[in-house]
C-alpha cells in the first residue's frame, strides 16, 4: 500500500473518530489540565501539526486571539474554522521568523514524524528557534500506559469494533500509522531526553495514555 493511500485511509478514519466539536472540547480540557488558564492570552501562538484546526478552535475558546496553525495536509486545513492564520507546510522547517512567538503547541503531531530521532530533533529545534526567550513549548502526545494498552486491546476486538465505531476508527488509524506510532511508543526515554535537552521542563505528566509536556526556551 502506498504512503498516499495510507495517509488517505488515516485521514478518513481520523475524521470519523470524533467530530470537530468533540475534538475541540477534548483539546480545551487538555490545555486547561496543563495550566492554560495561567498563560497570557496575548501570547503569539502557533499550533504545529494543527490538522483540521480543532486545537486552534480550543485556543480561541480559551481566549487566545493571536493564533496561527501549520500542517502538511491541505485537505485537513481546509476543514478548519475560525480566525487563525493557516499555512500548509512542514513543521521540520518552519516558515516563521526566529524569536517571533511566545508559544508553540503540538497536540498529537510528533508521533507522525517518519524518522525518530532525526525528525523530532529538527522539529524541536525549529520550535525553539521561533520561540522568544522563555517562550513556552507544549506537547501532548500518545504515551504507553495501562490505559493505552487497554484501548489498543479493545480496539483490536473484531466483534466490539462492529458496535463501537470510535474503537473501529481508532484501530484503522493505528493500522495506517503503525510504523511511526509504534516507534514513538517504544522510545519514551529517548523522547524525554530530546525534549529536556532542548527545553527547560516546566511540567511533565502522563495521564490516560498521553504525555503532557510543557517546557520553556
Ligand atoms: C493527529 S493529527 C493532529 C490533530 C490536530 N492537532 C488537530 O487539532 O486537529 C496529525 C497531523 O500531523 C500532520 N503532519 C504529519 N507530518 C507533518 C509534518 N512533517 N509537518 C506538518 N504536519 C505534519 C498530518 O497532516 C496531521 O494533520
Amino acid at each position: 500500500v502506498s504512503a498516499a493511500a495510507n495517509d488517505q485511509a488515516w485521514e478518513t478514519a481520523y475524521l470519523r473518530f470524533e467530530s470537530f466539536e468533540e475534538e475541540t472540547r477534548k483539546f480545551r480540557e487538555r490545555l486547561r489540565r496543563i495550566g492554560a488558564a495561567g498563560w497570557s492570552r496575548e501570547s503569539r501562538t502557533v499550533e504545529l501539526f494543527c490538522g483540521r484546526g480543532s486545537g486552534l478552535s480550543a485556543l480561541g475558546q480559551l481566549g487566545f486571539s493571536r493564533v496561527s496553525g501549520i500542517d502538511l495536509s491541505l485537505a485537513l486545513l481546509l476543514r478548519s474554522r475560525g480566525a487563525a492564520n493557516l499555512l500548509a507546510g512542514d513543521c521540520r522547517t518552519l516558515p516563521y521568523a526566529s524569536e517571533s512567538h511566545e508559544m508553540a503547541i503540538v497536540q498529537g503531531g510528533l508521533h507522525h514524524l517518519a524518522r525518530l530521532p532525526q525528525d523530532l530533533d529538527l522539529t524541536l529545534s525549529e520550535a525553539r528557534r521561533i520561540l522568544k526567550p522563555d517562550g513556552r513549548f507544549v506537547a501532548v502526545e500518545p504515551w504507553m500506559s495501562p490505559f493505552l494498552r487497554l484501548a489498543h486491546a479493545l480496539s483490536q476486538n473484531r466483534l466490539l469494533r462492529r458496535v463501537w465505531k470510535k474503537g473501529d476508527a481508532l484501530a484503522v488509524m493505528i493500522e495506517n500509522e503503525r510504523e511511526t506510532y509504534e516507534r514513538w511508543l517504544a522510545a519514551p526515554e529517548l523522547i524525554l531526553e530530546r525534549l529536556r535537552s532542548v527545553f527547560r521542563q516546566e511540567f511533565c505528566r502522563v495521564f490516560l495514555g498521553k504525555l503532557y509536556y510543557v517546557g520553556r526556551r
